[in-house]
């Protein structure tokens, strides 16, 4: 039997919620009861299920003014808020290890994978802070503390700056009735991570589950066998943000099926 999350009327911000882990948590969020507002660049063909059209947020969140936007319409449709989970973020950097990161790639990393949630938290927060209560969650990355070499140094640092901007921002807020937590998963395979699959398997002649267990053994290997699912890292957030998790706070819940090699 499932544990049952009730997070009927709950007003929620989801960033990123067209694609992989964040439209699998709108879903999940929606399901549960909640009033969800999701964002991304592009309108995607259909609005996700279960969300109004005028909640579908277009803006490119690596800039102050995209961010902007998205914090404007919740003081607008709402102006109150009592969930909010960062999904946005990603890597397109090139491999070649650090010399071929350039200026303006760091620059995008941490304009994608920490500024956005730092700019709108500083807007949205002070809503939470007023009522006294709320909560946060920052999908990292488990590169945080596993970082991997070849293309994505600079978006591993700046997930290890967003997961220690996290744990500092909790104990801030925390004694405001306001919870924050990061959400760190290994690898996820989203629609997106099937696609590349499917061409390294085409590519190097072989099945899909040939590339899949290539990819595996390219992160050092996934202890459980298989890559997570986006709709279990949505599980995983569902229940952090619902009041089953009232009393938790401040801390890192890691979904790899055992990637990371330590505690
Ligand atoms: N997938 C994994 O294996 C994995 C592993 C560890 C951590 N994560 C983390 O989990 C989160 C979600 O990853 P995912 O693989 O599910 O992502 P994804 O499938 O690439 O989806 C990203 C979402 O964010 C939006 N987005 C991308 N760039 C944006 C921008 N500049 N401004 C506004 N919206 C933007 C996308 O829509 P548009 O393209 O239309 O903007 C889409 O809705 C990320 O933070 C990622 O670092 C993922």
């Amino acid at each position: 039997m499932s544990l049952s999350i009730d997070l009927s009327g709950r007003r929620t911000l989801v960033t990123g919620g067209s694609k992989g882990i964040g439209e699998a948590t709108v879903s999940r969020l929606v399901e549960a009861g909640a009033t969800v507002m999701t964002t991304a660049r592009r309108l995607p063909p259909h609005v996700p299920s279960g969300v109004s059209e005028n909640l579908f947020i277009t803006a490119d969140l690596t800039s102050e003014e995209g961010c902007r936007t998205v914090s404007d319409a919740v003081h607008r449709h709402w102006g109150g808020i009592d969930v909010l989970v960062h999904v946005v973020g990603g890597s397109d950097a090139p491999s070649g290890g650090f010399a071929a990161l350039t200026e303006e790639q760091w620059t995008r990393e941490l304009s994608l994978n920490l500024l956005p949630a730092v700019r709108l938290d500083r807007a949205l927060l002070p809503l939470m802070v007023a009522c006294g209560s709320g909560v946060v969650v920052h999908v990292t990355s488990i590169q945080s503390q596993l970082p991997l070499p070849d293309s994505t140094l600079a978006y591993a640092a700046a997930k290890a700056a967003l997961s220690n901007y996290s744990k500092g921002l909790s104990k801030e807020v925390g004694p405001k009735g306001v919870r924050v937590l990061r959400v760190a998963p290994g690898w996820v395979e989203t629609t997106a991570a099937t696609a590349l699959i499917e061409r390294l398997a085409q590519e190097a002649g072989t099945d899909m589950d040939a590339a899949r267990q290539g990819l595996m053994a390219s992160l050092g290997g996934i202890p459980f066998g298989r890559p997570a699912k986006p709709v279990e890292v949505a599980d995983l957030i569902a229940f952090l943000v619902s009041d089953h998790s009232g009393c938790i706070t401040g801390t890192e819940f890691v979904i790899d099926g055992g990637t990371v090699p330590t505690a």
